[in-house]
Parts: C-alpha cells; structure tokens; sequence
C-alpha cells in the first residue's frame, strides 16, 4: 500500500511540473525472431518524430538486446544502471542520431527477476517520472513470451505483431497472438507485415492472420501496414547506421513512414502512460 501511494505521489509529481502530454506505451513484438522488429522500432520512431512527435524507445529485449547497436551509438549508460539504482532514468536516456532519444537494454532483465522490493520500488518510480515527458514510448521486445516482455506487452496494452509472409513467421505470431488472448489480458493488436515483395504479398499474409484470427479467437486484427523487402535494411545494419539515416528514401523507409501516416490517423484513446504505469506496479509487485 505504502509502495503504491509513494509510487502515484511520483506520478502526480511528474504531471504536475510537466506540461501535460499524455504517453501513449507500445510493444513491438513477434512470435518469431528475426523478422525485423528492431529496425521497424527505430525507423518507426524516426518516422513519428519526422512528424512532430517526441519518442523514447526502450530496448526491453530480454536476450538480444541491440538498439544502440543498430544505432552506431554505444549507450554510456543502460537499464542496468538504473536497476542497480546506479542512475535515474533521465541519465540513462542516450541520444542517437536525429537525436532520437533511448534506453539501451544491456543485459539487465535478467537481472530485473531478482530485485528486491526497494529496487523494484526505485525501477517502477523512475519508469513513472516518464509519464507527460514524450507522446510514445516504444517498447522494443524480444521475440516470443519471456516472462518479461509478456509484463511489458500487458501493462502496454498496445501492441504491434511484426511478421513476415513466411509460415513459420506467421504461424509464430499467430501463436503468440493465442497465447497473450489465453492469458486473459485485454490487448490491442496490429499487425505490420515486413519483407513483403509486393503489397499483394502484404496483404495476402494480413488477411491470411486476420481470417484465422478472427475465426478461432473472435479478434480483430488492423493491419497497419507493409514493409518492403529491401536490401538496404541490411547495408544500413552493416554499417551500424539507421536505415532512415543511411537511406532516408529508400522502399523499406518509404513503408514504415506510410505505416507511421497510418498509426497517427488511428490515433486510439487510451489510459496513455497513468494506467501503464499502474498496471506495470501491479505486474512486477
Ligand atoms: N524490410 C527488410 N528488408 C530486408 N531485410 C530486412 C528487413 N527487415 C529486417 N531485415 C533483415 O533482418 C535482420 C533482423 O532484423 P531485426 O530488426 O534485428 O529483427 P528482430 O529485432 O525481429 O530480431 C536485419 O538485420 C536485416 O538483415
Ligand atoms: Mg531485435
């Protein structure tokens, strides 16, 4: 009770001295590994920011975690830091390039299992201090259901499945999607289809999960958007340079901002980062 009400008294804090925005929390996640998520979310990122928006992305992958990897940018500072209360969550924000503002994971999660409750405490204050300070955050998972990411996924509420026209990608998100709506937690789902050859294959795949979906669990699944096949994605990563940096005009680039377009128009009213927050108290307690 005591942890609760010191927890809301940060909340509180934070919106008062802030001008209040409201947060909106995503997960991006798959079934199988892979598929793209990594460079989706920070293209993603890139692609709301472009239009106005302040995002902060967070490397929740438990086992691979690689966003500033991908960036170029070593992160001085990770989640580690801030689970061993090294750190407050504002100096553990790194800035990468087009100062896109993010948390490297480093291998904390494993960590985060074995906190003691006044860690746990410190860990879902600092989290909180992030509400009314960016209009998303975006949670970039690992792929399956670690115990970790499934907290992460269902104190978001959002949640966008990335897949591939593959039928192993498919049938694993698929799965995943079965398993999150069996564990009862009232998610929302969208779908971004990556690697497609063509937006045929797109939307073949989409309403390949969507028919299913809605047959043999009653879900709804929007489909957010197609991701070209593009073989840029992967210079970009050699050359540890994002893919909207490297190559602002590229087909995969051009997909992501259509699917960015997309999201702001589907704008959803949710709890934002409040319930977020009450619920990742709740998960993790
Ligand atoms: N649209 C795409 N076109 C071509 N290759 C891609 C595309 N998206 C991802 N890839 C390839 O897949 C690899 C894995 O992507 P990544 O984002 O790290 O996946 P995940 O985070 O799901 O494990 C990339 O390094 C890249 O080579
Ligand atoms: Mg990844």
């Amino acid at each position: 009770m005591n942890d609760q009400a010191e927890a809301l008294r940060h909340l509180v804090h934070s919106q008062d001295s802030q001008e209040a925005k409201t947060t909106r929390v995503l997960t991006v996640t798959s079934g199988k590994g892979g598929v793209g998520k990594s460079n989706f979310t920070l293209n993603f990122a890139m692609a709301l920011q472009k239009r106005g928006y302040s995002v902060l992305v967070f490397d929740a992958d438990v086992s691979f975690a690689n966003i500033d990897v991908l960036l170029g940018t070593p992160a001085k500072y990770n989640l580690l830091h801030l689970l061993k209360g090294e750190k407050t969550i504002w100096e553990i924000i790194q800035v990468g390039p087009d100062n896109l503002q993010y948390i490297a994971g480093g291998s904390g999660f494993q960590d985060l299992v074995r906190l003691s409750e006044q860690e746990l405490e410190y860990f879902a204050a600092q989290i909180g201090k992030l509400n009314g300070h960016f209009d998303f955050i975006l949670f970039d998972t690992g792929a399956g259901l670690s115990k970790e990411t499934v907290r992460f996924i269902t104190a978001a509420e959002e949640t966008i499945v990335v897949t591939t026209p593959e039928p192993t990608s498919i049938t694993d998100a698929y799965a995943l999607i079965k398993m999150l709506k069996s564990m009862g937690h009232d998610i929302s789902f969208r779908l971004v289809v990556n690697r497609v050859t063509d937006d045929k294959e797109g939307k073949q795949t989409a309403d390949n999960i969507r028919q299913v979906a809605d047959k043999y669990l009653g879900l709804q699944l929007p489909v957010l958007g197609f991701i070209p096949d593009d073989a840029n994605v992967s210079k970009a990563v050699k050359k540890q340079t994002a893919l909207s940096v490297a190559y602002p005009d590229t087909a995969a680039v051009r997909g992501i901002d259509r699917i960015a377009a997309n999201f702001l128009m589907e704008q959803q009213e949710t709890g934002g980062m409040t319930n977020f927050f009450q619920r990742i108290k709740k998960l993790w307690g």
